[in-house]
């Protein structure tokens, strides 16, 4: 089997769309049947926040695995995996405002000011959003694509901020097993990433 031809067909990408929707979907048919245990609303508003942070090491993967791979066309699907990870990112949110808070504003930036590990998330989601705002060909073209990649790092400060703010959600209960894993994994790739552009400056 071909891989490389197969992504670049035009079901690709409405495929990768169909498959990132599937969690959220599962979640919404999960909720309504009631299947997530005693707590439902705490169990959506962690897995959400478990999507957003996977969505996050995909995301961050694409890079490494186009130059190991030597595959050029996957680079075609990082947009898609940005803006879905924002919008896990975003439900995740909404879980929370509205399941915590009420959707009451006052108590959601009570909230956000007084206890750390929310502020380091919405920290996190504050800045993925100019990432997902200028996900698109026109604001690429409006910004110049040497600006929109420098803003584009940007996503190293939401990788380290998801990290913080699961950590220190994970500390009240002493649970850092999981924490682990997510560090491990975000902080490879972001090593991956310094090798690569030394080993791009020395070679130019
Ligand atoms: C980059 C954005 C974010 C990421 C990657 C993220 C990720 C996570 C993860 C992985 C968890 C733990 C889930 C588990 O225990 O399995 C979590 C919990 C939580 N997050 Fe976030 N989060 C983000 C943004 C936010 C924002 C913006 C808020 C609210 C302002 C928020 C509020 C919460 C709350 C309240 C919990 C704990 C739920 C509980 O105690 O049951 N997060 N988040």
């Amino acid at each position: 089997m071909n891989v490389r031809k197969h992504l670049l067909s035009p079901w690709a990408k409405p495929l990768l769309m169909l498959l990132l929707a599937l969690p959220a979907l599962w979640l919404l048919y999960a909720a309504i049947n009631d299947m997530l245990g005693a707590n439902p609303a705490e169990a959506l508003t962690r897995r959400t926040g478990d999507w957003t942070l996977r969505g996050l090491c995909v995301v961050l993967a694409v890079s490494p695995l186009r130059v190991i791979s030597a595959t050029p066309a996957l680079q075609r699907f990082r947009r898609i995996l940005g803006v879905a990870t924002f919008t896990y990112g975003c439900l995740h949110m909404l879980c929370y405002a509205w399941f915590d808070q009420g959707l009451a504003i006052d108590d959601i930036a009570r909230d956000i000011l007084k206890r750390p590990f929310i502020w380091l998330g919405f920290g996190g989601l504050v800045c993925m959003l100019p990432l997902a705002l200028t996900s698109f060909n026109a604001a690429i073209r409006w910004l110049s694509p040497q600006r929109w990649q420098l803003l584009h790092r940007l996503v190293y400060a939401v990788a380290v901020l998801a990290v913080l703010h699961f950590f220190w959600m994970r500390a009240g209960k002493n649970n850092f097993a999981e924490v682990w894993v997510y560090a491990a994994i975000l902080g490879g790739l972001m090593v991956w990433r310094v090798v690569h552009w030394r080993r791009h400056a020395q070679q130019s």
